[in-house]
């Protein structure tokens, strides 16, 4: 990896799917695109913007297709989605998106109540929505959830993580964002993680994706940074949790990851002042305050959020 290459961090933002998809209130396709816009404008430029997932399981991102229809095309700017299967994958395509993620688990139990199959099935879906991918011309981005622990099982051992993360490479998803579903996992668990995973999975193809419910995210960050992982997920304000994993709190907040890196010196391309006021902005649609430890101790200080 060259010194630049080191020093650059890609953030995958992810408020709009993995926060909203978790709030008790459903916003409008409306509400969405503007967050995404706003955290576009801050200088964002991969953003999950929906979920092409069955409606009756998650009804928070109903009306994926309506938000795609309406995000224009921006220079840089990579918008996706979620797909379960080529049911998704062909109402992402339709509705104009270029790029998807699936989801895969590395615990039986959690994959039987995300997505209703087993692991190895799920595996047999996601080369189908590969498959499909490939022909439309379109990256797939794979994701594992439970690398540490799962709600349903307990511990997960890093080896499973890493036969799941290589069956998703192989298959053709150019990354795999490690999901720390609970956030229960500390820096020396995820250093064993990345250890794992990346003896069959370039280091430079893995991503972070740390839950915060025990506050550890910004600490496994640093620790997979450590590790060579320069690729992140976070969720402006810290929205987010899942679904199918009780207590489970939103991921890393994308102002405390932005200032984690402002402080290693690593590059991002994020605004926080922009960024903020997109937290803001959502914050007042949800009626909550920010998750996000870096906003609370800047609003404190007295910066508020440009645009409010
Ligand atoms: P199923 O019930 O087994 O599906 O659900 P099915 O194939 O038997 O079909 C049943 C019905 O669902 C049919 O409708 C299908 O048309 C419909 P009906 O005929 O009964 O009216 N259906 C769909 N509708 C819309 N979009 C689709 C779709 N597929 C089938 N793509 C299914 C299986 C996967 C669909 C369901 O379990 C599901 O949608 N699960 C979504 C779970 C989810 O979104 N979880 C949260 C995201 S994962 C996450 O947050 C973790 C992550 O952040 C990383 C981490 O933190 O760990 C990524
Ligand atoms: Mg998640």
């Amino acid at each position: 990896m060259s010194r630049a290459a080191q020093q650059a961090v890609r953030l995958v933002e992810v408020g709009a799917r993995d926060g909203l998809q978790n709030e008790a209130q459903v916003l409008t396709p409306e509400v969405r695109l503007q967050l995404l816009q706003r955290l576009a404008d801050a200088g964002l430029r991969t953003l999950e913007a929906g979920a092409f997932v069955s409606p009756r399981w998650v009804p928070q991102m109903a009306g994926s297709d309506q938000v795609f229809q309406a995000l224009p095309e921006r220079p840089g700017v990579t918008w996706t989605a979620l797909v379960p299967n080529v049911q998704g994958l062909e109402a992402a395509l339709a509705a104009g998106c270029r790029e998807v993620a699936v989801f895969a688990a590395a615990s039986e139990a959690f994959s039987q109540k995300n997505i209703n199959c087993s692991i190895a099935r799920s595996l047999e879906r996601f080369d189908t929505v590969l498959q499909g991918a490939r022909a439309a011309g379109i990256k797939v981005r794979g994701y594992v959830s439970c690398v540490m622990e799962c709600p349903f099982s307990g511990r997960v051992e890093p080896e499973a993580v890493a036969t799941v993360s290589a069956a998703l490479y192989a298959m053709g998803c150019y990354e795999i964002s490690l999901g720390d579903t609970l956030g229960s996992g500390t820096p020396r668990a995820t250093r064993a993680l990345i250890k794992a995973c990346s003896r069959v999975v370039p280091v430079a193809a893995l991503a972070g994706h740390f839950h915060d419910t025990y506050g550890m995210a910004v600490a496994n960050v640093h620790s997979a940074l450590e590790a060579g992982v320069r690729v992140f997920d976070s969720s402006v304000a810290g929205l987010g949790g899942c679904p199918y994993s009780p207590g489970a709190t939103g991921n890393v907040a994308t102002e405390d990851l932005v200032y984690l890196l402002d402080g290693l010196g690593m590059e991002h391309g994020v605004d926080l002042d922009r960024l903020m006021a997109a937290g803001a902005f959502i914050n007042a649609r949800l009626g909550r305050e920010t998750g996000s430890k870096v906003a609370q101790a800047l609003q404190a200080k007295g910066r508020l959020a440009i645009g409010h």
